[in-house]
């Protein structure tokens, strides 16, 4: 469990001060217990960045309060949470970051002109069944300009006791709380992950992201090779 550290951190979680209680608990209990500033220092400092399955907003949020060189988008298939996040960033003042959210259904990966710097994804794929999360990234990929990367943080599959402890709060979550919306609950391994993102072609390497957390946080890193 870390709390907000950095300035852009505790700017992101401020924001949150007059949205509906439910939602401010959750975002800081999310804070708390992923990796989000170790992560941010991944994706690409400029550049157009997009997260798919921002939830709430946070982690996209974050990467642009902390670099306003950063242009960020962040879609969800949940419009509920979607709603939330762009109430949250009411609060920015003018030019603080550049950042919007979108509602969109799974799959539907928007395009740009170049293709995006960087691809995000915390904590998703595990909501997808192995198919759509293969066919995903994929489309990501594609999505991706010629040196994208594309960034995937998910919890491992190891250690074991810290697996089963992840595995438990989001099938809690998921099925009984029922406050994440997904298809599935179909863990990857990093192992995995770093197989498919490397026959989607990409360079990949693989960083655990844990130290100090409940939950076996990692991250793979694929950097698109100009076609
Ligand atoms: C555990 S939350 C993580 C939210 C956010 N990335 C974060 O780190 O706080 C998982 C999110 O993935 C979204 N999600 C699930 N399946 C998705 C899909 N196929 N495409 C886009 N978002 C999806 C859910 O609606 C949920 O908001």
């Amino acid at each position: 469990m870390r709390p907000p550290r950095s300035v852009a951190a505790k700017r992101t979680l401020a924001l949150w001060r007059d949205l509906p209680r439910s939602a401010r608990l959750h975002t800081n209990i999310r804070w708390r217990t992923a990796p989000f500033e170790a992560l941010e220092v991944q994706v690409p400092r400029s550049g157009n960045i997009l997260e798919v399955g921002c939830g709430h907003g946070v982690f996209t949020t974050f990467l642009a309060v902390s670099s306003p060189d950063r242009s960020v988008v962040g879609i969800d298939i949940d419009g509920e949470k979607i709603a939330l996040a762009k109430q949250s960033v009411l609060g920015l003042r003018n030019g603080e970051a550049n950042l919007s959210f979108e509602h969109r259904a799974s799959g539907d990966v928007p395009l740009i002109d170049g293709g995006w710097d960087a691809i995000v994804f915390a904590d998703v794929l595990y909501l997808l069944p192995v198919e759509a999360r293969t066919a995903l990234l994929a489309e990501c990929v594609e999505a991706l300009s010629p040196y994208g990367l594309l960034v995937v943080k998910e919890v491992d599959t190891s250690p074991k006791f810290k697996a089963q402890m992840a595995q438990f709060q989001e099938f809690l979550a998921t099925k009984v709380l029922r406050i994440t919306h997904g298809n599935a609950l179909n863990f990857p391994s990093a192992v995995e992950l770093e197989a498919i993102m490397t026959s989607d072609g990409l360079e990949t390497k693989m960083s655990r992201l844990d130290k100090g957390y409940f939950h076996p946080h990692c991250v793979v890193i694929g950097r698109k090779r100009q076609a």
